[in-house]
């Protein structure tokens, strides 16, 4: 699919958004697989589905909502989109980034992402938290980059670098939260596939050796469109599974398994980006 879209269309849907709500939001929040309940923290809460926002593609996927909840959380004014997109469901990648350049017109200048994932570091366990340090976009060594296409300057670089596309001081935060709340934190490198199909064995050992602890179907383009647009990016992998590299020994992937790990994941990262957003940075 080839969807692409102009300033006009995000403003349309920032348009639209404003119309509804009385705050401005300053940083944003995106629920991964399993992980909707977190938005059930927002205080005073405007709900806006996001059927009712222009040209803003729907999550067709059980277990994502399809929802902008926007109000305040721990005294900070946020936005939550509670169901994301995925390049697996047939959008384009126009499509699966276009919520972050409604973002970046509505001056939403943070992105806090969450995703649920495949473990591939042999000490994660079902159930942990990954704090994301970088990532590998596995999907893009294909083409398949966000950003591919003509350039629109006023939204960021022809050639951005990524060197730090996760925040060093934000990172800093949830590593000072974690500890505080005594949440075992783990850390590691997020590797974006296109899928739906979860990876074979010999898959699953071809990212360990390329470096990745958490395998997955989202999150990278949405970071490379933000850093892109200049956000300042924090994310976290709730490990769901762990990924099988030995069909003779071990059970399979199930969504189904994903979404029951979220609900041992969901309060504690409730309560890890809670603790994050009391301690934000003044911008
Ligand atoms: N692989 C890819 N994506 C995933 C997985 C996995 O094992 N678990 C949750 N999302």
């Amino acid at each position: 699919m080839t969807i692409t879209f102009t300033r006009e269309h995000y403003q349309e849907a920032a348009d639209l958004i404003g119309s509804r709500i009385q705050i401005r939001p300053q940083i944003a929040l995106i629920l991964g697989s399993g992980l909707g309940e977190l938005a059930d923290a927002v205080e005073d809460p405007a709900v806006i589905p996001y059927s009712e926002v222009p040209h803003w593609p729907r999550p067709t996927v059980v277990g994502h909502g399809g929802r902008l909840v926007i109000g305040q959380l721990e005294g900070k004014p946020v936005m939550v989109m509670q169901g994301r997109i995925h390049y697996y469901e047939g959008y384009s990648m126009a499509q699966v980034t276009f919520p972050i350049r409604v973002m970046q017109i509505m001056g939403i200048g943070s992105l806090i992402v969450t995703n649920a994932a495949g473990g591939l570091n042999p000490e994660f366990r079902a159930g942990d938290i990954m704090l994301i340090t970088d990532q590998i976009n596995l999907v893009g060594v294909g083409g398949a980059n966000p950003l591919r296409g003509p350039n629109d300057d006023a939204f960021g670089p022809r050639f951005p670098e990524m060197t730090r596309a996760y925040d060093r001081e934000l990172m800093g935060i949830a590593r000072a939260v974690a500890a505080d709340e005594g949440i075992e934190l783990r850390e590691g490198v997020y590797i974006c596939l296109a899928g739906p199909t979860f990876e074979t064995p010999a898959e699953v050992r071809m990212l360990r050796i390329l470096g990745g602890d958490a395998v997955g179907m989202s999150t990278v383009p949405e970071v490379i469109v933000a850093r892109h647009g200049g956000m300042r990016v924090l994310g976290f992998s709730g490990i769901s599974n762990i990924a099988i590299d030995d069909p003779e020994r071990q059970g399979r992937p199930t969504h189904e398994e994903v979404l029951e790990a979220g609900k041992v994941i969901v309060p504690k990262l409730t309560r890890l980006i809670k603790g994050v957003l009391r301690r934000w940075p003044d911008e």
